[in-house]
C-alpha cells in the first residue's frame, strides 16, 4: 500500500451510514433520541451485521487487509475483528475505518470505481453512502495559484476566482447600479486589469519567484494548472509544495489542449489535498492546444466561458450554504499514467532575434542560455511560454516536426470536447 494510516485519514471521506445524509442541526426531527434508539445494543449488532456483509461482499472483487496485515483474511475472522474492536481495513489505496459501538463506517480515498461499488452494496443492505458537506460558511476570501506558462490556466483560474470573489468576498465590486439581475460572473470582465485583480485577491504565480503561501479556512483557493501527457507538469507539482493550506476549500481545475486530461485533475487534487486541502470541487476545461495550435482553436469560447462561470458561481452559493463537496471521486487512476518527458526542439532564429532577453527572463526553468537564447534540451519542459512571447517571434518547434505530431495526434484530437465539473 502506498499511502500510511495518517495519510489516508487526511483524504477525501464517504460515510456509509443507516440514514441518506448529514442531519440539519436545525432540523425539525429528533435525531438524537433516534440514534440512541438505534444504538441499543441488539439493533447496533444488527447494523454490525450488515457492516460485516458489506465489507466481505467488497472483498469478492477487491483485496482487503487488516490494519496492514496480510490479504484477504478469512471471512470469519474479518466479521469477528469487526464485531469486537475498532479496525482499518485497507482496500488497494482505500481504507475503511470500522468501530464496534458506531452505526457507520467510513471510508477514505475510494477511487471512482470502489465507491461505486461500495454504493450498491450498501444499498443492498439497506445502507446509504454520502459526502460530509465542507461547512465553509466563514469563507470570504479567495487566491488563486495558478501556474500557467502560456495564459490560459491563468484566464480560466481567474474566471472562476473572479466569479467565486464577487459572491463570497465583501471588497469585491457587486453588480453595477441598475443591474442587479447581472449574471454571476458578470464582473468579470471589469477585472481583466491585473493590478484590481492583485486587490480583489491574491494570485501565486508558480511560474514566477514568489511560490510560497499558506492560507487558513477562511479562503477559498482556487489552483489553475495544465495537462501535460495527461499529467501536471512537474515544475506545478515541484512549487505546489510551498503552498500550503489548514482545512483551507480548493478548487482544482485543469486545462488541456482537447485531447485528454486523463489523471491530471486527480493528480492536482492529490497534491493539494497532501497540502492540508479540502478539495470541494474541480473542473478540466478545454483551451486551445498550446503546440497544436489547431487543436481546441478559439477555446474556451463564449459558452466555454459561461459554464465555467456558472460552475464558480454555483461552488461559492454552496460555500456560502455550508453544503460544498464533492460528490464523487475525480476521475484519472492511481498510479498515474507515465510521463515520459517532452522533447521538442525549440530552435531560435539568430537573424531575427533582437536580442531583447525576454525568453530567458520569462522562461519558468531558466532553460534558456546565454549569449545566443539557446534552449536548454535537458531543463526545457516544453513549456512554449518563449514561443508565444519572443517579441520578435522567432522561436519556434521545427516545422516538420510539428506537422508530423499534429498528423499523429489528429484523430484524438479533432473532435470537440467538453469541459468536465465536479462538485
Ligand atoms: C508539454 C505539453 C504537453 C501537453 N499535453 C497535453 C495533453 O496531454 N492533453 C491535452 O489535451 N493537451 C495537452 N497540452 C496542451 C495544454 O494542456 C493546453 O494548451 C493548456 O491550456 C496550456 O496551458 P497554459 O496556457 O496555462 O500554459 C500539452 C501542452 C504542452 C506544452
Ligand atoms: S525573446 Fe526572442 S528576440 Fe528576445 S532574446 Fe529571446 S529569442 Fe531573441
Ligand atoms: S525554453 Fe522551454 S521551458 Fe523555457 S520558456 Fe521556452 S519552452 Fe518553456
Amino acid at each position: 500500500m502506498g499511502m500510511t494510516i495518517d495519510e489516508l485519514l487526511k483524504t477525501s471521506y464517504w460515510v456509509i451510514d443507516i440514514l441518506p445524509a448529514q442531519v440539519p442541526k436545525d432540523g425539525p426531527g429528533q435525531y438524537f433520541a433516534v440514534e440512541k434508539y438505534f444504538l441499543d445494543e441488539k439493533r447496533l449488532a444488527a447494523i454490525k451485521e450488515k457492516h460485516i456483509n458489506l465489507v466481505l461482499k467488497l472483498n469478492c472483487y477487491r483485496k482487503i487487509s487488516i490494519d496492514g496485515g496480510e490479504s484477504n483474511p478469512a471471512p470469519e475472522l474479518v466479521a469477528a475483528e469487526m464485531r469486537k474492536r475498532y479496525l482499518h481495513i485497507t482496500v488497494d489505496e482505500s481504507m475503511i475505518l470500522s468501530e464496534p459501538d458506531d452505526a457507520n463506517l467510513t471510508i477514505f480515498n475510494p477511487d471512482a470505481e470502489l465507491l461505486d461499488l461500495v454504493r450498491e452494496i450498501a444499498a443492498g443492505e439497506g445502507l446509504y453512502v454520502w459526502k460530509p458537506p465542507f461547512d465553509g460558511k466563514e469563507v470570504d476570501k479567495v487566491s488563486l495559484v495558478t501556474f500557467s506558462p502560456t495564459g490560459s490556466s491563468m484566464a480560466v483560474g481567474r474566471r472562476i476566482a473572479d466569479a467565486m470573489a464577487e459572491l463570497l468576498s465583501p471588497k469585491a465590486p457587486g453588480p453595477a447600479a441598475g443591474a442587479e439581475q447581472a449574471e454571476p460572473g458578470a464582473a468579470a470582465d471589469l477585472h481583466a486589469d491585473a493590478a484590481l485583480q492583485a486587490e480583489l485577491y491574491p494570485v501565486v504565480d508558480l511560474c514566477g519567484q514568489n511560490t510560497e503561501a499558506s492560507y487558513g479556512p477562511e479562503t477559498v483557493c482556487v489552483f489553475s494548472v495544465p495537462c501535460y501527457g495527461g499529467r501536471i507538469p512537474r515544475t506545478a507539482a515541484e512549487r505546489l509544495s510551498g503552498v500550503r493550506g489548514n482545512s483551507t476549500p480548493a478548487v482544482v481545475c485543469v486545462t488541456y489542449g482537447n485531447r485528454a486530461y486523463e489523471d491530471a485533475l486527480l493528480e492536482l487534487a492529490d497534491l493539494v489535498e497532501k497540502n492540508g486541502f479540502t478539495v470541494i470541487a474541480g473542473c478540466a476545461a478545454v483551451a486551445e492546444h498550446n503546440i497544436m495550435h489547431v487543436f481546441g482553436k478559439g477555446r474556451p469560447d463564449k459558452q466555454d466561458k459561461a459554464q465555467i462561470v456558472q460552475f464558480a458561481a454555483e461552488t461559492a452559493l454552496k460555500i456560502k450554504k455550508g453544503n460544498a463537496g464533492l460528490l464523487r471521486p475525480l476521475p484519472g487512476n492511481r498510479p498515474y499514467k507515465e510521463w515520459g518527458g517532452s522533447s521538442l526542439p525549440i530552435e531560435v532564429d539568430q537573424t531575427m532575434c533582437t536580442n531583447c532577453g525576454v525568453c530567458a527572463k520569462e522562461c519558468p526553468v531558466g532553460a534558456i542560455l546565454t549569449p545566443g537564447w539557446k534552449t536548454d534540451e535537458n531543463a526545457c519542459i516544453n513549456c512554449m511560454r518563449c514561443v508565444k512571447n519572443c517579441p520578435a517571434e522567432c522561436r519556434h518547434v521545427p516545422k516538420e516536426r510539428l506537422r508530423a505530431m499534429t498528423e499523429q495526434l489528429r484523430a484524438a484530437c479533432d473532435s470537440r470536447k467538453e469541459n468536465a465539473f465536479f462538485g
